[in-house]
Order: C-alpha cells, then sequence, then structure tokens
C-alpha cells in the first residue's frame, strides 16, 4: 500500500457519530456510500449524464475509521468500454488534530452509463 494518498481529493467528509455501527466504530456501508458517491461524481462527469453502478470488485476495509476523522475519497478512471466505466477508489483517513494519514479502503467500481428510461447507453453517445 501506498504512504501517501494522490495529491487531489474526488471528496472529503467527517465521520460523524451518525455514521456509526451498533459497537460505535464507523459502519463499513456508510464508507461504501461514500466510495460510491466519489466513484458516481467522476461517472457522471465522463459520461456526461446519469449512470448506475452495476458492480464493485474487490472491497477491502484495510483499517478502521474513527468518529472525528476526516475521510478523503480518491477515484480514478482507469477503463471506459462501451457503455461501462471501471473507477478505481481509495479512502484515506486523516484524524483531526495529525498531519498523518493512513489507507483506509479500496474497490473498484463499475457504473454503466444510462438514459432517462435506465437502459444502458454508450459513454461517448456513439
Ligand atoms: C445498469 C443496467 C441498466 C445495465 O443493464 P444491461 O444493459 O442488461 O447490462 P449489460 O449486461 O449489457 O452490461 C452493460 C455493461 O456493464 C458491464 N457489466 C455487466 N455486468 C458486470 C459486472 N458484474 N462487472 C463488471 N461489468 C459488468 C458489461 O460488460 C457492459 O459493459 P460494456 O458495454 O462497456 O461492454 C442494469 O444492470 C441495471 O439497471 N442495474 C441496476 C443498477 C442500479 O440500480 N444500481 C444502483 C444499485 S443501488
Amino acid at each position: 500500500m501506498p504512504e501517501q494518498p494522490p495529491v487531489n481529493p474526488t471528496i472529503r467528509t467527517i465521520a460523524m457519530p451518525a455514521d456509526t455501527n451498533p459497537a460505535g466504530d464507523i459502519f463499513g456501508g456508510w464508507l461504501m456510500s461514500q466510495m460510491d458517491l466519489a466513484a458516481g461524481s467522476i461517472a457522471a462527469l465522463t459520461a456526461r449524464g446519469r449512470s448506475a453502478t452495476i458492480a464493485v470488485e474487490g472491497m477491502k476495509f484495510h483499517r478502521p475509521v474513527k468518529v472525528g476523522d476526516e475521510v478523503s475519497l480518491y477515484a480514478d478512471l482507469i477503463h471506459v468500454g462501451r457503455t461501462s466505466m471501471r473507477i478505481h477508489v481509495e479512502a484515506w483517513r486523516r484524524e483531526r488534530d495529525s498531519d498523518d494519514t493512513q489507507q483506509v479502503t479500496e474497490a473498484t467500481f463499475t457504473f454503466v452509463a444510462i438514459n432517462e428510461d435506465g437502459s444502458a447507453r454508450a459513454v461517448r453517445g456513439d
């Protein structure tokens, strides 16, 4: 795993008490939704319109996220198919009062560009 995150995050947010699981740790589903949002932002820009998540591969939780952590999501377009886009996403945490950052998750999301009726369409519009 890299020791430093990429330069510019796609999304940056703060893990709040409402995002915890019953044990009081940050809920993995919350983190996955932030990753989906970051990938979706890249998909919308790439497809110039609506898209939907069709698959998530290689989801890994490397370390826990704590309440109050600043969480940065880095989404990187790695492949464009006819209707699909593969986007690699990493999440990194930083304690509020520290410069230290740690990678906490990674996964590859596949989005499909869709029409208004929800059917697949070509990403490049051809
Ligand atoms: C997105 C959707 C419209 C696509 O339906 P479809 O046209 O029958 O899908 P296809 O099987 O033709 O696949 C479309 C693309 O996705 C790719 N794909 C399909 N299943 C995949 C999988 N499991 N992993 C990776 N890519 C996949 C195909 O290779 C194809 O890519 P390409 O056009 O670039 O070659 C449909 O699957 C759907 O509505 N899914 C639900 C989406 C959703 O609600 N997401 C939010 C979940 S809460």
